[in-house]
Order: C-alpha cells, then structure tokens, then sequence
C-alpha cells in the first residue's frame, strides 16, 4: 500500500536517506571520559535521515518540525550555508543510554554529504557528527560516534580504535524507562572523581583492564567471563552514582534468570544490557543483535580500514 507523505516530505526532487545503528557500551561508560578502554558494539536498531535541498534549514522528526541547531551547525562544514531539509526516523529511544544524539548525528551528516557528492571519508564524517554531540553534551569521548560509525564491537579509547572479531551477540535489552541527559551524568561523575580522586583513579584503572579482558572474552566466546564482568561493571557505575533506584530494583529482578547485567551508556536511567541464561529469556525486554556492521559500510559499501585517526 502506497504510504501517504508526511509532513516536510513534499517539495523535493533529490531525497537521499542514510542509516546509522545505535549503540551498548558492554565496558567502561564514564571511565572512557577519563582515558580508560571502552568495549561498545553497534546493534541492529537504525536511526535514518533523509536530505533534501530546501530553502531553509528544516528539521522533521516524524512530520514534526524540531530545532536541531547542533546538528545545523555542524554540518556547515558540509553544506557551506546552503539549505536542507531533513526528515529523521527512529528506532532508537532518546536519553536511553543507545546512542541516539550519535547516530542522528551520524546519518544526518552521511546523507548531507551524499546530497552533496561529498566523497566518503570516515574520518570526516566521525568529525563532523563529534562536533554535533559536543554542542550537546560538551566534552564527548567519542565511543558512540565511532561504535555507530564504524560497526562491531569496538575497544575504544580517545583517539584509538581497535577491531574487535567476534560473531554477533544477543544482548537483552530492558528500558527503565527513566529519561535523562547524558551531560547531566557526566557532571554528576565528574563531582565524584572531585570529591573522591584516589578511589576514581583506581577505578578507572580497573575499568580499562575490565574493557581489555572483557574484549578478549568477547572475541573467544567466553560469555560467561564477559557476563561477571558485566556484574562487577554495574557495581563500579552504583558506586559512582550512575545508577538510580529503579534501575537497581529490574537488575535484582533479574536476577537468575540472567548471566550478567549492568546499565548501558550514561545511567540515571535509560537501558540496562543482559545476557540471558541459554533457553530462558525474561518476560521484561527485547534482544538485539549486537556486532553488526556500522553507518559507514551500510551507506557506501566500502569496507574501511580499522586505523582510526579521528
Ligand atoms: O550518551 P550515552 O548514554 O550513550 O553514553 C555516553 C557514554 C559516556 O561514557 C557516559 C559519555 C562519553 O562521552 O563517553
């Protein structure tokens, strides 16, 4: 059945859509601020921007005209002042720990950039999306452009990219439901470290080995390691105040019925991860596959190098 336009999709003549996955973080969120390894995967939950040329920046969520200031903004670089009108779709929940901001970032600056045969550089693009997040969240490390760009799973840490090979995992996926902004969190850990710095500096050292090791396991399918480890990294981000109430209350229940799990992304809210028992899958949440491939080789096919020089 023919679907009817929405609004902000009539007037165009060349419409270009392009796709970036959300993200887990499976190790060391907040840590990876401070310098320490972050393991993160893309999973199969897309957020999709379609460009058009236009005679004033739009931009529509779901026929919906909102400011996306920072999105405008970053792509200047790309459009040098002329105009577009974006249409974005998602299958990603905002302030939930996904990465949404990334990979609205992501796919707006790919399909830009495609509107105008820009040629295809990750390095551009991972640029371009981070200066996006900065207008947001202030001082990024990075993981989510890159997981979301580059696909996988990713051992991250700022200004390094490493591949890690691994089949796709299925990860549970439960949503607290308790929205937040990531900045906020950040702010709230950095007063932590102030207030403790001893305590966080050893912590961040043991979130990095965690995020190493945790990799390796990863790559040798060794769940159940990377599920304790999953367990010990929850603990870390309730000692420094990433977590909340509620998000302690579905991990208790979760409890035997999951090998591990933790929060995902910022905290104070948003998703946890788990790894379900074999064969038994709880009744709160849904799966996703983590580890597919990333916004760079869905849109243009081409597989890129792992030197990451962002
Ligand atoms: O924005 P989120 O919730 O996907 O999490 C970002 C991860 C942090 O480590 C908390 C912040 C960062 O910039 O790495």
């Amino acid at each position: 059945m023919k679907r009817e336009p929405l609004k902000g999709e009539m007037m165009s003549e060349k419409m270009i859509s392009a796709s970036a996955p959300a993200k887990i973080i499976i190790f060391g969120e907040h840590f990876v601020v401070y310098g320490a390894h972050a393991l993160a995967a893309a999973i199969d939950r897309y957020i999709t921007v379609t460009a058009s040329h236009n005679t004033s920046d739009e931009f529509f969520v779901y026929g919906r005209l909102v400011r996306a200031d920072h999105i405008f903004n970053a792509i200047d670089r790309i459009t040098k002042g002329r105009h577009v009108k974006l249409i974005a779709r998602s299958q990603v929940p905002n302030g939930a720990g996904l990465g949404s901001s990334a990979a609205l970032s992501l796919a707006s600056t790919i399909a830009v950039s495609k509107l105008f045969n820009i040629k295809p550089d990750p390095s551009l693009l991972f640029e371009v999306s981070m200066n996006a997040e900065k207008y947001i969240h202030g001082n990024p490390s990075g993981v989510d452009v890159a997981t979301s760009l580059y696909g996988g799973f990713v051992l991250f840490k700022k200004d390094e990219l490493i591949k890690v090979s691994s089949p796709i995992i299925k990860f549970l996926i439960v949503d607290s439901r308790q929205r937040r902004k990531t900045g906020n969190l950040v702010s709230k850990v950095k007063n932590f470290m102030d207030r403790n710095p001893e305590l966080f500096n050893s912590l961040v050292n043991l979130a990095d080995l965690m995020a190493k090791e945790g990799a390796a396991a990863i790559s040798e399918e060794k769940i159940e390691q990377v599920a304790s480890y999953m367990n010990v990294s929850q603990s870390f981000l309730e000692l420094i105040g990433a977590s909340t109430p509620k998000i302690d209350t579905i991990i208790s229940s979760l409890k035997g019925k999951v090998l591990g799990a933790k929060i995902t992304g910022a905290g104070g809210g948003g998703c946890i991860i788990a790894i379900p028992m074999t064969g038994s899958m709880p009744k709160i949440g849904y799966t996703v596959n983590a580890g597919v491939v990333g916004a760079y080789q869905l849109n243009y096919g081409i597989p890129i190098s792992w030197h990451f020089d962002g």
